[in-house]
């Protein structure tokens, strides 16, 4: 597995706790920034993310910001991705095993280190139930993104 991982000054001080956690598992990760606490612009990070698993370069990407919001509404206006706005370990599951999200964002000022590696852990580890209800809700969501996404 190979996860894009994206984050602005607002998510720079849990990068470090991520990225050591992904090389502890042995899970590949490009780093797309920011990468420094310099004040910047969520969106850009995000859109990069989103657009690396979007063409398979990645299979799932994590996004940070001081919210996870803005990361989250950017990342969801990319065709096929499903970017869950996660803070606990029950959604992050079950965002994987109902909805089949590929992206998930978090906010520093919402969670501490310790927590979001719980989070991440279930989002990278939890695979799609693939359950037919599950399948065919996924597929209508694909389905809006045919009639509204470019
Ligand atoms: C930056 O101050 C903050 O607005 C950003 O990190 C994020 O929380 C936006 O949704």
């Amino acid at each position: 597995m190979k996860v894009a991982f994206g984050c602005d000054h607002g998510g720079i001080n849990l990068k470090p706790v991520l990225l050591k956690y992904l090389q502890e598992k042995g899970i590949e990760y490009i780093d797309y920034g920011c990468f420094d606490t310099a004040s910047t612009d969520y969106n850009e990070y995000a859109l990069k993310v989103a657009n690396a698993v979007k063409d398979g370069e990645c299979d799932k990407g994590i996004l940070f910001c001081g919210t996870g919001i803005g990361m989250s509404l950017v990342a969801n206006k990319v065709k096929g991705i499903r970017c869950a706005h996660c803070h606990d370990v029950f959604s992050a599951k079950m965002t994987r095993l109902h909805n089949d999200a590929n992206v998930m964002a978090l906010g520093e000022r919402v969670v501490g280190p310790g927590l979001m590696i719980e989070i991440v852990d279930a989002f990278l580890t939890t695979e799609f139930s693939n359950d037919a209800r599950h399948i065919r809700r996924v597929e209508k969501i694909k389905a809006i993104e045919e009639e509204n996404f470019k």
